[in-house]
C-alpha cells in the first residue's frame, strides 16, 4: 500500500465523503495512488489504515458511508469502538501478526456485527483493517435458530402426548373400552395437530420462497370470498357465530393466485370465528378503493391488546397460547397470511380493541394502477 501522500490530504480536507478522486496529475506516484483509491472505493468492505501512533491515515468510501464522517487523522480506537478490534490492531502493530476477529459495535443507534481482518502493512509502518458488515447475516441466523427452536418445541408437545397415551394403552388401558376410546381419540387429535404443523411449515416456506407463485390469473375476488365463507359456514354455526358478507355490487377483479387469495381469506375468517364469543358476528367485506381492493374481516370477539398487535404476525406467536393450542392452532396462520399479502404487492393491517373486536384489513393493488 502506498505511503501517505496528496491523495489522503485531499480526502481529509474534502467536504463530501463521496468526493471522486481528484484529477490525475501525470506523475507515476499519483497514477499509482489513483489506482489504489479506485480499488479501495470499489470495495464493499469498509477499510481503514492506521499508522504507528494509532491514527487513521487512509479510509475508503464504504467506511465513510458506514460511519458517516471523515476520520482521517483521528485515533483508530474511536472509529469502530471494540475491545477485540483494538487488541487486534495492537497485535498487528507490535507483533506484526494478522488476525481475524468477530465483533459487535454500536454505530449511530444501531448494533452492527462485523467480521474484521486486521493485517500489518509490509513496511511495518501501519495496520490495515478490513470490515465485513455481517449484521444482516447474523440477524438471518438468529431468525433461523429461533424458528428451529420454536418448531421443535411445537412438535415436541403433541409427540410427547402421543407417546404417553400409546404407552398407557399398551400398559393395559386398552382392556377398558372407555379408556381405550378416550386415549385413541387423544392420539388422533395430537396426530392431526402434528400434521397441521407440518403443513403450515411447508406453506410458510412456500410463502417466503421467492418465485414460487402460481401463475396469476384475473379473478373477481367476490366469488372467492363467497366460497371461503361457505366453506366455514358450519364452523361458524358450531361456534354460534353469525357469518355475513358485505360485497361490492360491481366485480372486483384482481390478478393473483386464487389459491393464495383463498388461503388469506380463509385464515382471517377462521381466526375471526375462533376468537369470537358465542352469539358473535363476523363480517367479511370487500370494496374497491383508489388503486386497491380492500378486503376486511371484522369480528366482535376478544380483541388484541395494543402491545401484541405487531407480534401476532410473527411465526408461532399467539397471544393466549393455551387457547390457541386448544383450538389446534400453530401460530403460523398470520405469518403465512402476511407473507402472501406482501407477495401480491399488498398490505395488511389490524385495528382492534380488547373485548370489542378486531378488524383485519387487506389492501391489494389493482393491476395497472399506480400506487397511491
Ligand atoms: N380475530 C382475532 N381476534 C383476536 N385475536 C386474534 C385474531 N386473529 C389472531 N389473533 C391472535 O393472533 C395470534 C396469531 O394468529 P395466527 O392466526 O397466526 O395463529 P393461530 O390462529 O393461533 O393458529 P393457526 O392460525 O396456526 O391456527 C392468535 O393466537 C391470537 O392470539
Ligand atoms: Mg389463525
Amino acid at each position: 500500500m502506498s505511503p501517505p501522500g496528496t491523495e489522503r490530504d485531499a480526502a481529509a480536507a474534502g467536504p463530501a465523503p463521496a468526493a471522486p478522486a481528484p484529477p490525475a496529475i501525470k506523475t507515476p506516484v499519483t497514477v499509482e495512488e489513483a489506482r489504489l483509491r479506485t480499488i479501495l472505493d470499489s470495495m464493499v468492505e469498509a477499510v481503514y489504515v492506521t499508522d504507528a501512533t494509532g491514527r487513521v491515515t487512509l479510509t475508503n468510501r464504504a467506511l465513510e458511508a458506514l460511519i458517516a464522517r471523515d476520520v482521517v487523522g483521528r485515533r483508530a480506537k474511536n472509529v469502530i469502538r471494540s475491545k477485540e478490534l483494538k487488541r487486534a490492531i495492537r497485535r498487528a502493530r507490535k507483533r506484526n501478526q494478522a488476525t481475524d476477529v468477530e465483533l459487535e459495535s454500536v454505530i449511530g443507534d444501531k448494533i452492527h456485527s462485523f467480521h474484521a481482518q486486521v493485517s500489518p502493512l509490509p513496511d511495518g509502518e501501519g495496520v490495515v483493517t478490513v470490515l465485513h458488515d455481517v449484521t444482516r447475516l447474523r440477524e438471518a441466523d438468529r431468525i433461523r435458530r429461533d424458528f428451529v427452536t420454536n418448531a421443535s418445541h411445537e412438535l415436541r408437545t403433541p409427540l410427547t402426548a402421543i407417546r404417553g397415551f400409546a404407552e398407557t394403552l399398551r400398559d393395559g388401558a386398552y382392556k377398558n373400552p372407555t379408556d381405550a376410546e378416550r386415549f385413541l381419540d387423544a392420539i388422533l387429535r395430537h396426530a392431526k395437530r402434528l400434521q397441521r404443523l407440518a403443513e403450515d411449515i411447508t406453506l410458510l416456506a412456500q410463502a417466503e420462497a421467492p418465485g414460487d407463485d402460481d401463475e396469476p390469473v384475473a379473478l373477481d375476488v367476490r366469488g372467492a370470498i363467497r366460497e371461503c365463507a361457505a366453506s366455514l359456514e358450519s364452523f361458524a354455526k358450531e361456534r354460534d357465530v353469525r357469518l355475513s358478507l358485505e360485497l361490492a355490487d360491481e366485480p372486483l377483479v384482481l390478478e393473483l393466485s386464487g389459491r393464495a387469495f383463498e388461503h388469506i381469506v380463509l385464515n382471517l375468517i377462521e381466526n375471526a370465528i375462533k376468537y369470537s364469543h358465542a352469539g358473535g358476528e363476523v363480517v367479511v367485506a370487500a370494496r374497491a378503493a383508489e388503486h386497491h381492493v380492500v378486503v376486511e374481516v371484522r369480528d366482535r370477539g376478544v380483541g388484541i391488546p395494543e402491545k401484541y398487535r405487531e407480534r401476532i404476525f410473527e411465526r408461532f406467536y399467539r397471544v393466549d397460547k393455551g387457547r390457541s393450542r386448544h383450538e389446534g392452532g400453530t401460530g403460523l396462520g398470520l405469518s403465512i397470511v402476511r407473507n402472501l399479502v406482501r407477495r401480491m404487492g399488498g398490505r395488511i393491517e389490524v385495528e382492534s380493541a380488547v373485548d370489542v373486536g378486531s378488524t383485519f384489513r387487506v389492501r391489494l393493488p389493482v393491476p395497472g394502477s399506480v400506487e397511491d
